[in-house]
């Protein structure tokens, strides 16, 4: 490890000026417009991991954004492979207006580099990318083999890529997944995510009469679509938190004692974690923390909703239209596809007289659960506790991603979560930033965590 931490030192800097490249490629998924940006982002990877020095590097097209493999296997067959997951995809940085530096200007402040996909996910994907590299710049053999997959979609629910894996089964075969797209308990806490919620992301639509009116000459005596959406959004959640589509929470499993009691022992400030976000009251079901509350139970959010006049001034107008983007975070048990259906029947009658609905399935995806008994894992916090000098916490946490689920189920493998990431890092938020510390140690938890595979 002398030789390999020696050159990260020595690298460091090129390592961040090699990030900030990738970090300047707007490669957002979710908005078509954006499509060149994020062939770019592929192809700049493609020629990155050429250059590292990995072997067999492939840039796949699929029906969406191309997946990027590339290998390294010269271990041996008696050594594990781990198959190292990460996406080069982005979320849009809107509102852009509230961003203190240009979103895909990388800039360096407080020694965090502040930039959309600084922490989600180019810069965790990147510490593996740099860790490989310094096993073969210094001649080092690398203790495992190694399989690299990188996609473009993830922030838009992974569509290409499930029967991406069914196809290359062979090719991705491996003993544990490896991914680092989660945050750490806290600064200095470092810590394993063990389960992820699941997703069903919705749109409603509600339409009334055939125009926008006059809201003076029809207001009172015609249902106003806007009207409606909200009456009935108001009617997904009670006034404690409470989801009540009728079946929501029959399959959600509950918390064990023992589980409640390991998430009441974890260092959690609440009264920081108001301060920080400026909010004097936290939010949700009784009888559950806030951290059991974002993380092991299942919620429902409006991530948008427009619809009427929504420009300078004001203009008297019922719509005839209006809209919102729904989602629910979903919890093990639960199955986004029945969930979605559970969700339509509800809006379906709960939709007032006068007025239409139609609900619209976007992407979802299933919560995911990983053993931390898996001897991956016990390695992943043997590598935390040499760089970070502290033993790793075991956490759930509340975001998605949906692959993981299905490397299980179709590859076998279980994932490690070694996030690097902070909950501060104001992922798809204005202002995302990724300390240049943990991007550093990240890069040798990493070499850590491959020496440290045959210790099990
Ligand atoms: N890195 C996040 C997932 C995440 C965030 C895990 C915080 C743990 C803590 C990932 O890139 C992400 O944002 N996923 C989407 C998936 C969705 C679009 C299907 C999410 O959770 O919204
Ligand atoms: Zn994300």
């Amino acid at each position: 490890m002398q030789k390999i931490t020696q050159y990260l030192d020595e690298q460091a800097e090129r390592h961040e000026q090699e990030l900030f490249e990738l970090l300047r490629i707007p490669s957002i998924s979710t908005d078509p417009a954006f499509k060149p940006e994020v062939l770019k982002a592929a192809s700049h990877l493609r020629d990155h991991l050429a250059r590292v020095g990995m072997e067999e590097v492939m840039l796949h097209e699929t029906a969406g954004n191309p997946i990027i493999t590339a290998m390294h296997a010269r271990a041996g067959q008696d050594k594990p492979t781990v198959l190292i997951y990460g996406h080069y995809d982005v979320q849009p940085p809107d509102p852009e207006d509230l961003w203190d530096s240009p979103p895909f200007e990388p800039t360096i402040k407080n020694g965090a580099v502040f930039a959309r996909g600084a922490s989600d996910d180019k810069g965790q994907m990147f510490t593996h990318i740099k860790s490989i590299e310094a096993f073969f710049k210094t001649g080092t053999d690398l203790p495992v083999n190694i399989k690299l997959l990188l996609e473009g979609e993830e922030e838009i629910g992974s569509p290409n890529l499930l029967p991406f894996i069914q196809d290359k089964k062979e090719l991705l075969s491996c003993d544990m997944v490896l991914i680092s797209d989660t945050a750490m308990f806290d600064e200095n806490v470092p810590s394993i995510t063990y389960g992820l919620r699941g997703l069903a992301y919705m749109e409603i639509e509600v339409t009334g009469p055939n125009r926008d009116l006059h809201s003076g000459v029809y207001g009172g005596g015609v249902q106003n679509p806007a009207n409606a959406l909200c009456e009935m959004l108001a009617r997904v959640k009670d006034d404690k938190g409470v989801i009540r589509i009728p079946g929501f929470y029959d399959k959600v499993k509950s918390l064990s004692v023992e589980e409640r009691k390991a998430y009441r022992q974890l260092p959690f400030n609440e009264s920081a974690y108001k301060r920080h976000l400026d909010i004097e009251e936290v939010y949700g079901e009784e009888d559950f923390s806030t951290l059991e509350r974002v993380s092991a139970r299942p919620s429902f959010d409006i991530n948008g909703m427009w619809g009427g006049y929504q420009a300078e001034g004001a203009k008297t107008v019922l719509p005839s239209k209006a809209n919102a983007k729904v989602s629910m975070r979903l919890v093990p048990d639960q199955d986004p596809r029945e969930i979605a259906q559970l969700f339509k029947d509800f809006i379906k009658s709960i939709t007032p007289p006068g007025v239409k609905s139609s609900v619209r399935e976007h992407h979802g995806g299933r919560p995911a659960s990983v053993d931390f008994n898996f001897y991956g894992v016990k390695a992943a916090a043997k590598a935390y506790k040499s760089v970070y000098g502290k033993d790793p916490l075991y956490t759930r946490e509340g975001g998605s991603i949906p692959i993981v689920a299905d490397f299980k189920e179709t590859l076998g493998a279980d994932s490690i979560l070694m996030g690097f990431g902070l909950s501060s890092d104001a992922i798809h938020s204005p202002n995302e930033h990724f300390a240049l510390k943990d991007f550093h140690r990240g890069i040798k938890t990493s070499a850590t965590f491959f020496n440290c595979l045959s210790d099990f």
